[in-house]
């Protein structure tokens, strides 16, 4: 996986049939995702409860991609290695998810992973600065985590230009979560972002009998 800044979008199976994982990652690499995001979440760092290493490992074997895993979970560290197992190709941990985020970020390198760093909307992006060496991506939540669905925060973007502008020409990528569409993805990706995560604006309109929306979908986030 070599770096590269051109845009991508990751739909979030969030939004997908949760009953139809492997059939629905197919369908939407088929229509067009350059990633697959996979939400997990605990019930505690976050008011949401999704699922954890096993169903991420039986999703490998569909996902052609990358597999980019955002871990909305506290703690994160006694889990590195089943994520690790479970062949994730990025593993990102919030940055408010414990006082040991360095140590965190330097134990999912060390599993051989690429290290992903999440910022909440509450969280200034200056936080990363002595982060970011360990870090292959950055990735601004524009949502309070949690919920697919939930409306895109537009104060967050100044938060992105200047993120980008921290990072400068390092190879790290900008990831953006939280109420993307085709109406704010052009905000993002003109603010730096490299990295699109779409749930509900990939998935609405389709199914995994009917996936051409989805191809539409990724298209008009994209910018047609
Ligand atoms: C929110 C998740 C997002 C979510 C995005 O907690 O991290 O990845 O699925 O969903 P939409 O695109 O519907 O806002
Ligand atoms: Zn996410």
């Amino acid at each position: 996986m070599s770096f590269d800044r051109s845009l991508k979008i990751a739909p979030s199976i969030l939004a997908a049939d949760f009953a139809d994982f492997g059939r629905e990652v197919r369908a939407v690499e088929a229509e067009g995702a350059d990633w697959i995001h996979i939400d997990v979440m605990d019930g505690h760092f976050v008011p949401n409860l999704t699922f954890g290493p096993p169903m991420v490992k039986a999703l490998r074997r569909h996902v052609r991609t990358v597999m980019d895993v955002h871990l909305m979970i506290a703690p994160v560290d006694p889990y590195i290695d089943a994520y690790a197992d479970a062949g994730a190709d990025i593993l990102t941990a919030h940055f408010e998810a414990g006082p040991h985020i360095h140590r965190t970020l330097q134990a999912i390198r060390r599993a051989g992973m690429r290290a992903g760093l999440a910022l909440n909307p509450g969280t200034s992006v200056e936080v990363a600065a002595p982060l970011l060496d360990l870090c292959d991506l950055v990735c601004v939540m524009t949502v309070n985590p949690g919920f697919g669905g939930q409306r895109f925060i537009h104060s967050q973007v100044s938060q992105i230009a200047r993120l980008r502008e921290m990072i400068g020409d390092r190879p790290i990528h900008v990831e953006v979560d939280g109420g993307v569409d085709a109406t704010t993805a052009p905000l993002v990706a003109a603010a730096g972002a490299d990295v699109l995560v779409a749930g509900s604006a990939v998935f609405r309109g389709g199914s995994v009998d009917d996936p051409s929306p989805y191809g539409t979908n990724i298209r008009a986030i994209r910018g047609g």
